[in-house]
């Protein structure tokens, strides 16, 4: 038996989803929580705790609060150094800055220092698991996972794959995709708290073959995830409706190919057609909300109400880099202010389990990460509720923990961040 720690503070976990249950009836606040072995093994009040784990270290986070470590649902680690880059929507922002940028991941020395750099960016900021694409080249997904296995994260990713539609040197074809995925596949799915995910960029960029083979590819590993992109801009479907005349929507042109199913990771899902709502809710397919990314380049305003009232499997991302930020709280923050311009004010819980919860159910994680529960992974991140002048002021103005949450998940960014554990241990102690 490995040595036992007890965290104390103000422990947070779901009971119930806030989408189904009320949002104060869904959460409750713990004393304390035991780690073992990389794990949570218990979780309750401090004195009973105590008393069944007389040997653990203690560690007192005083009035600081102890939850489920972020968990970002769709982002590009490549597009860390071109984040931010102004005026355009997507496909010129796409073609002018993202793309001259992913052309350097060919350089694995580069890709080890970005794939660093966003790491310890994405670390400080409270998120413990990513859900990533790479860029065409496989030494982008080999600099990630190796970067990634040092720190003992768990972490999702995979070679972007694209045919077409993207310039000189950034494309592969439908049998080399096929080849690098399965390679890397191979190599790395499973690999520690490693899983691969077959990785189409979206439509436009991929010719029918690509995608058949991508579909026949997720066919040979079922249990992998497929990620990519859906519905983000009017334009853009426009295009994809060009390009695939004979395809019922959009949806349907990853449908036509195999690439529609429960472990299928379809991002922004902003601008869908009836058929692709009833489609998505049937099989159970993951929709990814990028909040922040989807008003930096101007795409639309995802529908959190109607969708989770479908029953929708939703998780919550930055999109970095055309998300603007690295954060997840400002990306809750961000989805709070889109769902107001929808009429839809979410509660501070719905907020935070999105983050979590949903996240990593939409990854098909729930039952190792995104909450606070006995058998669960020791990813944690630990809030503090007072990180700035302003936001003290608004919390001891506070009635109630809820409304001292919100003031930090509208105000906070990585300075709220008292305390990363990952795997069960603090980050600083982690091999680094
Ligand atoms: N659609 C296809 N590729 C991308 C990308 O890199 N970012 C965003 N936001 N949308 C995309
Ligand atoms: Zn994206």
């Amino acid at each position: 038996m490995g040595d036992e720690m007890i965290l104390k503070g103000q422990v947070l976990s779901f009971s119930d989803s806030p989408f189904d249950a009320p949002p104060q009836d869904a959460s409750r606040f713990d004393e304390a929580l035991v780690l073992r072995d990389g794990k949570i093994v218990g979780i309750g009040g401090f004195a009973d705790l105590r008393k069944a784990h007389p040997k653990a270290e203690i560690t007192d986070y005083g009035t600081h609060v102890i939850m489920a470590g972020f968990v970002d649902a769709h982002a590009h680690y490549p597009q860390t150094a071109m984040i931010a880059s102004w005026g355009k929507r997507l496909i010129d922002w796409l073609n002018l800055y993202t793309f001259p940028e992913e052309m350097k991941f060919g350089d694995e020395g580069y890709a080890a220092e970005i794939a660093r750099r966003y790491l310890d960016l994405t670390t400080s900021n409270g998120t413990t698991t990513i859900c990533s694409f790479c860029t065409i080249h496989p030494a982008s997904v080999e600099a990630f996972f190796s970067e990634v296995q040092s720190r003992g994260q768990r972490v999702v990713a995979g070679k972007t794959c694209m045919d077409r539609n993207a310039p000189d040197g950034l494309r592969d074809t439908a049998q080399s995709a096929y080849d690098d995925s399965r390679a890397l596949l191979q190599r790395w799915h499973g690999v520690d708290r490693i899983s691969y995910a077959i990785t189409p960029r979206f439509s436009p960029t991929s010719t029918p073959e690509q995608l058949e083979a991508m579909g026949a590819l997720w066919a040979e590993h079922p249990d992998c995830l497929m990620q990519t992109h859906l519905s983000e801009q009017v334009d853009e479907i426009e295009w994809v409706k060009s390009l695939y005349p004979e395809a019922r929507d959009y949806l349907d042109t990853y449908e036509m190919h195999g690439l529609l199913g429960a472990r299928g990771l379809y991002g922004h899902a902003i601008h869908l057609e009836p058929r692709e709502r009833d489609r998505l809710a049937e099989v159970g397919a993951g929709l990814v909300h990028c909040p922040t990314s989807n008003m930096f380049i101007g795409s639309g305003l995802f529908d959190m109400g109607g969708l989770m009232e479908a029953g929708q499997r939703v998780g919550l991302a930055t999109d970095t880099g055309g998300g603007s930020s690295f954060s997840m709280l400002r990306t809750m923050a961000a989805a709070y202010e889109v769902a107001q311009l929808r009429g839809n004010p979410l509660h501070g819980a719905q907020l935070i389990w999105l983050a979590t919860v949903g996240s990593a159910e939409a990854l098909h994680m729930g039952d190792k990460i995104g909450n606070i529960a006995p058998g669960m992974e020791g990813d944690l991140v630990v809030l503090d509720l007072a990180s700035t002048p302003a936001i003290a002021q608004r919390e001891r103005h506070a009635s109630e923990i809820w409304e001292a949450m919100f003031a930090t998940i509208m105000m906070g960014d990585d300075r709220a961040i008292a305390d990363v554990w990952i795997g069960g241990k603090r980050f600083e102690e982690n091999a680094r």
